[in-house]
């Protein structure tokens, strides 16, 4: 079992989402860059914060990566409260705060695990795409029942399990790929492979053995968030239901084909994208009570 010194360290060396623009430029230029990808790829969360209706609300996010969620938190009227498991995100929200002048009220640097606020303090507790690398998640659900007031809903976006990320790219192309990828090295061409992903899922292979690291939830945890990914876990609203059991679901909804995995998707009209998001896309939102 992965612990969370592994989690931070990972995150801490892999700042969320970095390597979709490049940190290859002035903070300010990033962070522009990094939202205009992100809501151009991902439009639907702006959406999704919109039926929140934050004004004047004391909301927490946990896990802030590139804290863009948590700009458009403060651009709505919330009462921003941050808490991330590394130092690296602290610090570049921090960053973008006063390089853009948005007034938040606290960020803390800690775990989901043990959450550094009291009881009944938040109207609205927002993660979008982190309970599923904690693995104490029981604790996690304590934890964001206690802090939020009677009444107050938590927002989550977990990986989904009934998705074609997981279900064709990852169970099966990525899983042949891989076997190529094996075969390839095995008659000399590894000095040809030098992508550091690929390079990365062959040592992979390489440690645990092709045929484990083949396995679930193995391979999963390593083909989410890159080879190196301590820990994942795919959810279907009924695992929600188990792992949060402090709450009941109020909704669901699901987004985003994850088109960089399957390009082949591309062909696809929109309309017909766009339904096929709603069914099987790789984003599971739930909102929480
Ligand atoms: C995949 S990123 C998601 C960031 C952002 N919410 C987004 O959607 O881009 C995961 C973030 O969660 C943080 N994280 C991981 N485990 C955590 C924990 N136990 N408590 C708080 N934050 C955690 C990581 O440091 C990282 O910033």
């Amino acid at each position: 079992m992965n612990t969370l010194r592994d989690i931070e360290q990972f995150w801490d060396a892999n700042p969320c989402g970095e390597t979709l623009v490049g940190k290859d430029q002035e903070w300010a230029t990033f962070f522009q860059r990094y939202d205009e990808f992100r809501y151009r790829t991902e439009g639907h969360i702006l959406g999704e914060l919109d039926r929140l209706n934050l004004a004047g609300k004391n909301v927490l996010e946990i896990g802030i990566g590139q804290a863009a969620d948590s700009a458009q938190i403060i651009h709505r009227g919330g009462r921003w409260h941050g808490l991330d498991l590394t130092a690296e995100a602290v610090f570049r929200a921090k960053t973008r705060f006063e390089l853009f002048r948005l007034p938040y009220q606290a960020i803390k640097q800690g775990s989901a695990t043990a959450i550094p606020y009291p009881d009944k303090t938040f109207d609205l507790v927002y993660s979008h795409g982190v309970l599923h690398h904690i693995p104490p998640i029981r604790q996690v659900s304590q934890e964001i029942r206690r802090v939020l007031k009677p009444g107050g809903k938590l927002v989550i976006m977990m990986y989904h399990k009934h998705s074609l990320n997981y279900l064709v790219s990852i169970n099966i192309v990525r899983r042949l790929l891989m076997i190529g990828l094996f075969g390839l090295a095995k008659i000399g061409a590894r000095p040809l492979i030098t992508n550091p992903l690929l390079v990365g899922h062959l040592q992979n292979a390489r440690e645990f053995g092709l045929w484990t690291y083949l396995q679930n939830p193995l391979f999963m945890m390593r083909n989410t968030d890159g080879p190196g990914n301590p820990y994942s876990k795919v959810y279907e609203p009924h695992d929600i239901a188990a792992d949060f059991s402090e709450f009941r679901i109020e909704n669901t909804r699901v987004h985003f084909l994850n088109e960089r995995h399957l390009p082949v998707l591309k062909v696809f009209p929109q309309s017909a994208r766009t339904y096929l998001a709603s069914k099987l896309g790789w984003h599971l939102w739930a909102t929480l009570g």
